[in-house]
């Protein structure tokens, strides 16, 4: 797939937009595996180490900090969407078969890429441009260990993606509120696709699970430098899980998680997006 190659190491916006189709021949084609180990960037969308804080709740009726909110979740997509290319490239294109598989992720990586439009085409409507505020690679170093597709499956939709699904449930409220419905209506078509997306990944554990529930199965092969609790956003959503194909006893398991690494955190220095992920 040419075009995954030019979303993942081409340094423009339009590159990492760019338009493909999806074509279930080609998918099946076996392609020798290729990664890279970091997204090709040009200066306006370059990694930085700059922090910047996530605006507060309630700072949100202010147009500013909306638009701000909205370049972070801009950020998430856009890491995603090289994530995604990236795992296709290196783990599935190899692979014979897998055409269900194949086209789910290929199918994600749109959505992603739709995602990152829907939030660039607002924040220019609020004043502000994507690059404007510092973007981290945070989501990019949590896959560097990552050397499976079950265990990319695990940290990435049951858990990053799941707690998406809170996130987007929880903010589209917030600008709901704010009478912000443009931005609201984004977040409620992010958390329509997401919940697919988790799906892709469940169904992919379910079928290689053998008879470990979901939840041990997720536990065993999810990565050490990723906690289960990043699994969850700020109010937990049990039906969203369920809608996501989740079922009962990983809902509740994951539900109750509380890990060492949440104690621990609260002493230590976090990282912006660590704060986000427990906002
Ligand atoms: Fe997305
Ligand atoms: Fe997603």
């Amino acid at each position: 797939m040419e075009e995954l190659r030019i979303i993942l190491e081409g340094e423009r916006l339009e590159d990492k937009l760019l338009d493909f189709e999806i074509n279930s021949t080609q998918a099946l084609k076996q392609q020798p595996t290729h990664s890279v180990l970091l997204p090709g960037r040009n200066s306006k969308i370059s990694f930085s180490e700059s922090q910047i804080k996530f605006p507060k709740s309630g700072s949100l009726n202010q147009e500013s900090q909306r638009a701000k909110a909205l370049h972070f979740f801009a950020n998430h997509e856009l890491l995603a969407l090289e994530i995604f290319a990236n795992f296709y490239l290196k783990f599935l294109a190899p692979l014979p078969g897998k055409r269900k598989l194949k086209m789910h992720v290929l199918q994600t990586i749109k959505e992603e890429q739709r995602h990152l439009s829907l939030y660039i085409e607002r924040m220019r409507q609020m004043g502000i441009d994507f690059g404007d505020y510092p973007l981290n690679d945070f989501f990019w170093r949590q896959f560097e260990k990552v050397k499976t597709i079950d265990t990319f499956f695990a940290a990435m939709s049951l858990t990053f993606e799941s707690a998406n699904l809170d996130f987007a449930f929880h903010y589209s409220n917030i600008f709901r509120s704010m009478g912000d419905t443009k931005s609201s209506e984004i977040l409620d078509i992010v958390l329509k696709d997401e919940l697919r997306h988790v799906k892709v990944g469940v169904n992919y554990l379910d079928e290689i699970r053998g008879g470990q529930t979901l939840w041990d199965f997720y536990s065993s092969k999810l990565p050490q430098n990723i906690s289960p609790s990043r699994g969850k956003g700020q109010i937990y959503k049990k039906n969203l899980r369920s809608l996501a194909g989740l079922d009962d006893h990983f809902i509740g398991m994951q539900s109750k998680y509380k890990s060492d690494f949440q104690v621990l955190n609260r002493k230590t220095k976090k990282t912006n997006e660590e704060t986000f992920h427990q906002l």
